[in-house]
């Protein structure tokens, strides 16, 4: 594992995208995550391709996870997040991107094409974001190492957290999510993860220190995983 610590967001957001573009071509799989995290990474991405450098045409996404229970265009929903971030200003074929369809009728289905569309992916890298309990996707504590893609029901913390994207009120917070597994995480040739503000330095600290792997904090798992960079800003920082 390659431990980095940048004074802010964006100067750890510009090395990940250097560590990105080393790790990738322009026929490269990505595995794509949301949340405040990576957006200023996405930044990166766009200002590299409008520069010409870069062309997204044959690149395939796969996204970690989705809401149940809010529609495509609510903007909150990571479908809408991820063409406000990242695939409506660059040249990305929206054909080749994939967000879990969390709001199918038949959910049940919709995880299964998931999985499979997931199994026949072999995702060059993963990008993730980290939550202040440790987990990764949507992968609360106490999920299984071996879970596929599945609903989870999310933590009050996590609901708490992301209620800042919901007018602080967590009764507009979505309840449960469809998340790729930590299994699915765990396939990806190669893992970049981010994490930024203060926050977020007890999960890093058991991420990073130590060799204790343990369900009760998912994002422990990647410590048995051969290609991990963890860049972090100060605030994030255990040491
Ligand atoms: C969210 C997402 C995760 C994300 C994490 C941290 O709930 N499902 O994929 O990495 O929690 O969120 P943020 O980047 O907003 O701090």
């Amino acid at each position: 594992m390659k431990y980095l610590v940048f004074n802010s967001k964006k100067e750890a957001s510009k090395e990940a995208y250097k560590i990105l573009r080393s790790l990738i071509d322009e026929n490269s799989t990505l595995g794509l995550a949301t949340g405040s995290t990576p957006t200023d990474l996405y930044e990166e991405m766009i200002t590299d391709y409008k520069a010409g450098n870069f062309s997204y045409k044959n690149i395939k996404s796969y996204n970690l996870d989705e809401y149940v229970g809010i529609s495509y265009d609510h903007p909150e929903s990571y479908h809408k997040f991820m063409e406000t971030n990242l695939f409506d200003h660059v040249d990305i074929d929206k054909a080749n991107t994939h967000v879990p369809d969390a709001s199918a009728e038949d959910l049940e289905g919709a995880l299964k094409s998931y999985q499979e569309a997931l199994n026949n992916a072999n995702i060059d890298v993963q990008l993730l974001g980290v939550g202040s309990n440790g987990h990764i996707g949507f992968n609360e504590p106490g999920t299984s190492f071996e879970a596929g893609v599945h609903v989870v029901d999310l933590k009050e913390d996590t609901i708490q957290a992301n209620s800042r994207f919901f007018n602080n009120d967590i009764n507009l917070v979505p309840k449960q999510a469809v998340t790729m597994g930590i299994k699915d995480i765990m396939r990806a040739k190669n893992i970049i993860l981010l994490a930024f503000g203060k926050a977020k330095q007890d999960a890093i600290r058991s991420l990073v220190e130590g060799d204790k792997v343990t369900e009760d904090v998912p994002c422990t798992i990647l410590k048995n995983h051969p290609s991990v960079y963890v860049l972090v800003d100060k605030e994030a920082d255990f040491q």
